[in-house]
């Protein structure tokens, strides 16, 4: 076998699946119970609660058994009337994908383009909602995971959304539980993320929550496309504590785990570790000789974007790393192909993780022929990672 070292030793990095802690692996040991018994009414009960203090929320949230697609499915596809014009930023990937997702629901995405490693900004939102006073939505890719960028304006974008009473719905699949999104406050309408990222769970779960005024537009839609994601059948569910088709019951227990330990931890302390190690990132790397991609002010705190030294090809790198230290980095999209690589920096990260990551760049880009400045990039991170609270334990 090619690999030196054991699957169980694998360190995760990136930009999810991401490390699930042996307590959230262990809750998933339960034995399982049935979906439409009081037991299982129970941890409906407490998921919920614990979860919608995670997003901040105090409006309908929805637990589907999908991955991060379906709810941002299940979120478009229940306000979206053929037609519908639908703002969406496009600055990479991700959000490329989002726009043409819109399409498939029958609107008709009206398009931000940024460059890929820079974020839209508020005054683009504000143009576009000019120029198109009939759009019914905004969409918006929070942080667009291909590039390591987060939109910063979100708080302003929903701000201008809630005073022209248009719908803001936004995909923070790869960062909430990493990076502040009060959802009330923020007059998010429809938030959607996944639990195999920040949330610090195995993949399975994803979440959707809906606003007073996106129920108005779900209510008022002539026809829902969809069965499997149909809202208003969630919400009658709901109103008896369940859901109205088969949940994945043992990642409902990871979930109650998981929610335990973000709690436990605060969630300011949390997004402070994950800028705390984001900022090791960047400057371990930066030392070692290696350019960011992303633009200064718009660089995400759960997943760096780095760009791979000259010549070499991002898979190569990765494969190294991967077989000779046992650590998963993320690869490069579409443009950016060969040309950079993704470090997830999301739910159960701290010294041990990204000192091991920095180390296993640093030497694997030596051994590859760069003239990497080792010693530089160790520094850096150290000193970084020094500010950081004692460790989540
Ligand atoms: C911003 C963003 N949107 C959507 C997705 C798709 O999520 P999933 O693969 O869970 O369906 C991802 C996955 O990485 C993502 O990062």
């Amino acid at each position: 076998m090619g690999c030196s070292v054991s699957e169980t030793q694998k360190l995760i990095m990136l930009p999810g699946p991401t490390n699930v802690p042996p307590r959230v692996m262990r809750a998933m040991l339960k034995p399982l119970i049935g979906h439409r018994g009081p037991e299982f009414k129970q941890v409906m009960a407490q998921v919920l609660g614990k979860t919608k203090k995670v997003f901040e929320t105090k409006k309908d949230l929805y637990i589907l058994t999908t991955s991060g697609t379906g709810a941002t499915e299940c979120a478009l596809q229940n306000i979206t009337d053929d037609g519908d014009k639908i703002i969406v930023n496009v600055c990479g990937f991700f959000s490329e994908r989002l726009a043409e997702a819109v399409k498939n629901y029958g609107g008709t995405p009206i398009t931000i383009n940024s460059e890929w490693g820079k974020a839209p900004r508020t005054e683009d939102f504000r143009k576009a909602l000019k120029a198109n006073p009939d759009a019914k939505a905004v969409a918006v890719v929070y942080n667009e995971t291909s590039t390591g960028v987060t939109v910063r304006s979100l708080q302003e974008i929903g701000k201008l959304c809630a005073d022209q009473n248009v719908l803001l719905m936004v995909d923070a699949i790869s960062i909430l539980g990493g990076d502040k999104l009060p959802v009330d406050d923020w007059n998010v309408d429809l938030c959607v993320t996944a639990s195999q990222k920040c949330l610090m769970c195995p993949p399975g779960l994803a979440f959707v929550t809906v606003s007073q005024k996106a129920w108005e537009k779900i209510e008022s839609k002539k026809h829902h496309r969809s069965f499997y994601l149909d809202l208003p059948m969630y919400r009658k569910f709901m109103e008896t504590g369940y859901t109205p088709f088969t949940p994945a019951v043992s990642l409902f227990y990871a979930l109650n785990e998981a929610c335990d330990m973000i709690l436990e931890e605060g969630l300011q302390a949390r997004y402070e570790r994950h800028r705390i190690c984001a900022e090791a990132v960047y400057n371990s790397m930066e030392a070692l000789g290696l350019d960011l991609m992303a633009e200064p002010e718009s660089r995400s705190h759960t997943v760096a974007a780095i760009a791979c030294p000259d010549g070499i090809d991002d898979a190569k790198l990765r494969e190294l790393i991967r077989v000779k230290y046992g650590i998963d980095l993320g690869g490069s999209l579409e443009k950016w192909k060969g040309k950079m690589f993704r470090i997830g920096v999301m739910g159960s990260v701290g010294s041990p993780e990204i000192m091991s990551t920095v180390a296993a760049i640093a030497s694997a880009s030596h051994d590859l022929g760069f003239k990497a400045n080792i010693s530089e990039a160790l520094e850096a991170a150290r000193k970084t990672l020094s500010r950081l609270p004692a460790r989540m334990n």
